[in-house]
């Protein structure tokens, strides 16, 4: 939907953004993040032609915007920035219909739409419609940004730092709101951020800028799990897959090289087995290397030197999927009370085991920041 090819910027001699190649699909939500002066705004000027690229084209919806008027192109984007700009001699009900003014909707349509948007937005119409600017709160005041920016209903939404503003409850409620009206509205949204945990709850995407280049852009679990650089990993923070567990799955934290026998061996062949890995249990698997149990000293001890693994296997441990959650597996550990889980594929296909003490490695991993 929004596609940047080969984007450059230039501000006289000074290159500000360059080698901008990204698309924004329909309906996600991208974040832009870096350091202040990256060239996050620059790059979401050029979105709706208030700054125009040096070289490089930008389309949307495959057209090239270089080709459409301004103005009618703003029409289809709503824009939002960080000090709202509401007109102080308007109510929030002419502010809202500004918009829809220009576009000659009858006054009928007008203040329906924007009475319907401030509660969409959580501000009762009937309490807010006519009040002043000066009359409501910072956060109310970006409420109304929001709702002014929906007035027309485009849709793209691009957002420069809109709740940075923000007293930190009065962020989050507008940030869960940004959210639901994506979901129910599906509208694009490329938002500006220098908060990292604002773009990890809000974004499809992220696209992590440094000195007018984008370093990375993926997915909020990519960019935490596989920064590509220490610039990017930095920039997250280590610790933040701690506050963020639930983003790491059993796959990650598994150990790959686990203890394992098949099921044709005898107890001395496992016994020693054992002892080789220094384990305290090795996992059963059959050819296809498939979960068929696990055996303990338990159940080894004083076993006939015939008798296969096959036979005395223990069942009681079910595995885990790979794909399931940290938070998840430690909930399993400590309700079940056991020293191991099994991972396997959706094949039942074992990929390796996670311990108390592989956790307890992972976790101060973690927490040990540099
Ligand atoms: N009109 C302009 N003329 C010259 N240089 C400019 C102009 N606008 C922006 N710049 C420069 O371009 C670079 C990127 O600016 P931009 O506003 O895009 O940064 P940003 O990432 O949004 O920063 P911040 O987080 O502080 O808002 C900066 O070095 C800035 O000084
Ligand atoms: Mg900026």
């Amino acid at each position: 939907m929004i596609r940047f090819e080969e984007v450059k910027k230039s501000f006289k001699e000074t290159v500000v953004l360059e080698n901008l190649n990204f698309q924004v699909k329909k309906g996600e939500f991208v974040v832009l993040i870096g350091e202040s002066g990256c060239g996050k705004t620059t790059t979401m000027k050029m979105i709706n032609k208030l700054i125009n690229p040096t070289e490089g084209k930008i389309y949307i919806d495959g057209k090239d915007i270089s080709k459409i008027n301004p103005i009618d192109l703003r029409r289809n984007i709503g824009y939002v920035i960080q000090r709202v700009g509401l007109f102080p001699h308007m109510t929030v009900g002419e502010n809202i219909e500004l918009v829809p003014l220009l576009k000659h909707w009858s006054i009928d349509e007008r203040n329906k739409r924007a009475k319907e948007l401030l509660d969409l937005v959580g501000l009762p119409s009937s309490e807010y419609y006519e009040r002043y600017p000066h009359e409501l709160s910072g956060g109310q005041q970006q409420r109304i940004g929001i709702a002014r920016a929906l007035a027309v209903n485009p849709d793209i939404i691009l957002m420069d730092e809109p709740f940075s503003a923000l007293d930190p409850i009065t962020r989050e409620q507008l940030q869960d709101e940004m959210s639901r009206l994506q979901e129910e509205l599906g509208k694009t949204i490329v938002l500006v951020s220098h908060d990292m945990d604002e773009a990890i709850k809000l974004a499809d995407k992220i696209a992590v800028m440094r000195d007018g280049k984008i370093i990375q852009y993926d997915s909020p679990e990519e960019i935490l799990m596989n920064p590509v650089n220490e610039f990017v990993e930095n920039f997250v923070g280590k610790d933040r897959l701690w506050r963020q567990p639930e983003l790491l799955l059993a796959k990650d934290i598994m150990i790959k090289d686990y203890p394992k026998v098949f099921l044709s061996r005898t107890p001395a062949q496992a016994i020693e087995r054992m002892k080789d890995k220094k384990s305290e249990f090795l996992i059963v698997i059959n050819k296809q290397n498939n979960y068929e149990g696990y055996v303990t000293s338990k159940e080894l001890k004083d076993k006939h030197a015939k008798i296969k693994m096959q036979d005395i296997k223990n069942k009681s441990i079910e595995p885990v999927h790979e794909d399931l959650n940290m938070v998840e597996v430690i909930d399993i550990i400590k309700n079940k009370h056991v020293k191991f889980l099994p991972v396997v594929d959706s094949e039942n296909v074992v990929k390796g085991v996670i311990t108390k003490s592989s956790l307890l490695n992972i976790i101060s991993d973690l927490i040990v920041t540099d």
